[in-house]
């Protein structure tokens, strides 16, 4: 009888075995938490597009946070849905907005949980882009100073980490510009430096009310075939002082984060969106697909993709299931 050489299948023999070869894990302390933030006190309503997530108010979002953080989970990031909306979505730069006001309540109920706030202004403006509109176009450069204007009124109100997410050109360097000016030095920047324009983003946008009113985001988030832009887009971040490159959708982007690390030497997450969540909720709802196992096998691609971290809505299922 001949002999294989070599044998692959000796170390896959017992779970200890596996577990002691494995080359990446997922843990809750590499997962982020999203949570939608409304006006008002005790309200925890389901979202429909995002099952299993609620839209809550700021007294709400304390008690949930405090939950997310027993679960070991290292953060939640911040949406709000304003009181109302304008032009220049100047509800999202008051220091009493709704963001603002959970961001203080989050702080003040939980220890160690990292507070992460989304910092765009579709969420804030009557028409839905993620920047000023003039005469159908979405004006660069006269947005950049709300854009540091809304993450200083976060800072202020205790936001550890400042996450923008709109894709205008310069946002990084006039965010930390403010920051620094407003002596939050030690605010950190999470650039959506890596973001695409996706139809993957569908539920958050009924579960955040930011849907444009006219036109798409082809104007300012990336062509979905690129990845040499992707490189670009990162380096350009890093070089205006972002401390974590995000890439963003996660599951349809594994080369572009792979692409990413290998060029990139900062921290890296990816955000797990919206339509992967649903996707994947949808079909384990009819029994088709096995929910954990298929959760498990998608946030380890991510990881061995080469994110450090990754903001999921998955995040507290599976804290869940490996506890
Ligand atoms: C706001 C923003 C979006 C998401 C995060 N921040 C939507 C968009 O750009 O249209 C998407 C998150 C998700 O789908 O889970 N700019
Ligand atoms: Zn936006």
């Amino acid at each position: 009888m001949s002999h294989p050489s070599e044998r692959p299948r000796r170390l896959r023999q017992t779970a200890r075995l596996r577990a002691l070869v494995r080359e990446s894990d997922v843990t809750p302390e590499r997962l982020v938490y999203p949570l939608f933030i409304v006006p008002g006190a005790a309200v925890r309503k389901p979202i429909p597009s995002i099952e299993g997530c609620f839209h809550l108010s700021a007294d709400e979002a304390a008690r949930e946070a405090r939950e997310v953080e027993a679960q070991g989970i290292a953060g939640v990031i911040l949406f709000g849905l304003p009181e109302f909306k304008d032009e220049r979505g100047s509800r999202g730069l008051a220091d009493d907005g709704v963001i603002q006001n959970a961001v203080s309540a989050i702080r003040a109920a939980c220890r160690e949980l990292l507070v992460i706030t989304d910092v765009c202004l579709c969420e804030y403006t009557s028409h839905g882009h993620c920047g000023i509109l003039e005469g159908g176009r979405i004006i660069n450069d006269k947005t950049l100073p709300l854009l540091a204007e809304m993450a200083v009124s976060h800072a202020r109100a205790g936001a550890h980490v400042v996450a923008p997410s709109d894709m205008m050109d310069g946002r990084v360097g006039a965010i930390r510009q403010a920051l620094d000016d407003a002596s939050f030095t030690d605010t950190v920047i999470l650039s959506y430096a890596v973001k695409y324009a996706s139809a993957f983003y569908g539920p958050f946008r009924e579960a955040a009310d930011s849907a444009p009113q006219v036109g798409d985001r082809r104007g300012y988030q990336m062509d979905p075939a690129n990845v040499r832009e992707a490189l670009r887009e990162a380096r350009l971040d890093v070089e205006q002082g972002a401390d974590v490159i995000m890439i963003k959708p996660a599951l349809p982007y594994l080369d572009v984060i792979r692409a990413v690390r290998e060029t990139c030497h900062h921290p890296l997450a990816a955000f797990n969106v919206s339509g992967e969540y649903s996707m994947v909720k949808a079909a384990s709802k009819r029994g088709w697909i096995d929910e954990q196992r298929i959760v498990t096998e998608i946030l380890t691609s991510i990881r061995r993709a080469g994110a450090d971290l990754v903001i999921t809505y998955h995040a507290k299922d599976f804290a869940r299931w490996v506890r």
